[in-house]
């Protein structure tokens, strides 16, 4: 099994380039499945989750591959219906993707419970709910999902009861060709989704958001195009909690900053030295004080940052809190913490840090971003960590280990047996 070994406390000084978003190009690549032309897009990270997704579209007969470092070229063309990757399915959360896509390319889908990171229940509801409001019937069981329309597809409007991305993203995949208007209240308005619907606008579909509020006038079809899709946030924000709990100063390149204006505000409150340049940031830190957040979705904290920077809280002047409102049970990574001797409590949705000595130990990654939680905190921390199930944090994370090690960080990658 492969694992990382960390060598903590290195001050962190150099340059990083971040990625093009996973969360974006997930969606983008199923999408291809309304296109019957070549689509090619670019800064497209080459992590697991992305080849899997390529490697599921191959397996329905599309032509879906990197042709170049970071440009994938997808032509969806001679795509079948059935897939023969169904396990790969199951291994992530973005297949569930394929529902929306292959309702509205093939009028049907039937596919496994699509996977993804294991912090608690991760229903689809909404998705199916949405789906219905359309004219779809659904069927589901532990193991499969099968959605079907006897007649074709009608524009309504549908009304989310909770913020979804994922649900918001299926829904538009679904609505693209619906004769008519589609309006869809209390959307997810991460920039996932914006990525989403500039790709598919590029290739002649006609959607608009205002606000929380997305409405899609159907098209007959779509056309080929060529499109970027956007850095990705979380990552770049992942590497300001290292710069945080390591200290120094590095430069990100290639980032949104838009995209973190928020989380900018946060850290410059404090005590990181934040510099905006076109599309960089360059992040001092020297002494760094704890703060109190509450995850909600976009523009607020993000989910996704809760576990990376509960390891910068440990290392933060007084520490802090971190309420969990979108997914109430990620709190394995408190464990794993713990093991460090970080003083750390959970109370219900809520976790409370106080800032302490770390010391390395054995740990083992339990999710995407609880892996680079572990990442952070063994950076910070006295002495020698060792990180097991690196496949989680590969998923999502582009080349971290030399990314890190470019910056400063004695951090390597010990290939299984
Ligand atoms: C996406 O997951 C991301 N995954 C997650 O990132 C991210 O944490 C999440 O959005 C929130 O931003 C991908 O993009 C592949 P949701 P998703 O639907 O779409 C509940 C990462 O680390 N819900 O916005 O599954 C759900 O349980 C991953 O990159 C329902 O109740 O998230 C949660 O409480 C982890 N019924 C809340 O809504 C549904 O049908 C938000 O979930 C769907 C969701």
């Amino acid at each position: 099994m492969e694992k990382i070994v960390i060598y903590g406390k290195e001050k962190l000084e150099g340059s990083i380039k971040v990625s093009g978003m996973k969360n974006s190009a997930l969606p983008i690549i199923f999408a291809c499945l309304l296109i019957p032309e070549d689509c090619i897009i670019d800064n497209v990270p080459r992590v697991s989750d992305v080849s899997n997704a390529l490697k599921i579209l191959n397996s329905m007969g599309a032509k879906a591959e990197f042709c170049g470092q970071h440009s994938v070229i997808i032509n969806t063309k001679n795509a079948k219906e059935s897939i023969k990757e169904t396990s790969l399915i199951c291994q992530m959360r973005a297949s569930s993707y394929l529902m929306g896509a292959m309702l509205s390319r093939f009028g049907s889908v039937e596919i496994p419970m699509p996977g993804g990171c294991n912090f608690g229940v991760r229903p689809l509801d909404l998705h199916l709910k949405g789906f219905s409001g359309l004219g779809a019937i659904c069927e589901e069981n532990d193991e499969k999902i099968k959605i079907f329309s006897n007649k074709k597809l009608k524009c309504n409007k549908i009304i989310l009861d909770k913020i979804s991305v994922g649900a918001t993203i299926n829904i538009v995949l679904a609505s693209v060709f619906i004769d008519g208007v589609t309006v869809i209240s209390n959307c997810a308005m991460e920039p996932h989704v914006e990525d989403l619907i500039s790709f598919l606008n590029k290739c002649g579909a006609c959607i608009n958001r205002y606000g929380n509020v997305i409405i899609c006038k159907g098209v007959k079809r779509l056309y080929g195009t060529k499109y970027k899709i956007f850095p990705d946030m979380i990552e770049a924000l992942t590497y300001i909690t290292y710069v945080g709990i390591c200290k120094g100063s590095i430069d990100i390149s290639g980032v949104n900053t838009q995209h973190l204006s928020n989380e900018i505000k946060l850290f410059r409150g404090m005590g990181f030295k934040i510099f905006e340049g076109q599309s960089r940031l360059r992040v001092v830190a020297e002494v760094i004080n704890g703060a109190d957040v509450v995850t909600s979705p976009y523009p607020c904290f993000p989910t996704d940052l809760h576990p990376q920077f509960a390891a910068l809280l440990c290392y933060a002047n007084g520490g802090g809190s971190i309420k969990e409102l979108v997914f109430p049970t990620r709190f394995a990574y408190v464990k794993e913490l713990e093991k460090m001797g970080a003083c750390i409590k959970r109370h219900g949705n809520t976790v409370y840090i106080r800032d302490a000595d770390l010391k390395g130990a054995m740990l083992d990654a339990t999710d995407l971003r609880a892996g680079a939680a572990l990442v952070a905190a063994a950076l910070g921390a006295e002495g020698k960590s060792e990180i097991n199930n690196v496949n989680y944090i590969v998923r999502g994370y582009e080349n971290i280990v030399e990314k890190i090690a470019n910056i400063g960080g004695k951090i390597k990658l010990i290939k299984g047996d």
